[in-house]
């Protein structure tokens, strides 16, 4: 089925330019790019974004990480969005990544991985209304 997914190109990626590498990738893997925008997120965003991560041992780090720098948050759409991103993507940690994916090509370390993907469509339907409204997505 046609889906939707949320992505960020995380502050590692943007401070390398590597914003168009990573849109051609996605593009080339067949799905849409039906809305983006560059923006620098504030702790209280970054902090509610990844509320479910809260407990964790990394969440301090990953909150500092995600505001060092601006970020790209887009929606994309295709067939089987979720989890063909997921595979365009690659491993959280791209020593696990496979050859030809943006987090094995890109990625610096687990935390500076540079993009990030909804896991599944219940999460996709909350994190892509926690950065734009609807009239911001054009499909
Ligand atoms: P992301 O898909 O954005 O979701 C949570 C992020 O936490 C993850 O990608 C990683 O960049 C980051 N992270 C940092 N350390 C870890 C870790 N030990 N395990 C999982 N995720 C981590």
């Amino acid at each position: 089925a046609i889906q939707r997914t949320f992505s960020i190109i995380k502050p590692d990626a943007t401070a390398r330019n590597l914003t168009g590498k990573i849109n051609a990738k996605i593009e080339d893997a067949g799905l849409r790019i039906i809305a983006q925008k560059r923006i620098h997120m504030t702790k209280e965003q970054a902090e509610g974004f990844y509320g479910v991560h809260r407990e964790r041992p990394f969440f301090n780090d990953l909150v500092s990480f995600m505001i060092s720098g601006p970020v790209v948050v887009q929606v994309l759409e295709g067939e089987d969005a979720i989890a063909k991103y997921r595979e365009v993507m690659g491993a959280t940690n791209p020593e696990n990544a496979e050859p030809g994916t943006i987090r094995k090509e890109f990625a610096e370390s687990i935390e500076a991985n540079s993009v990030h993907g909804s896991d599944a469509p219940e999460t996709a339907a909350q994190e892509i209304p926690f950065f734009f409204s609807d009239d911001e997505i054009v499909g």
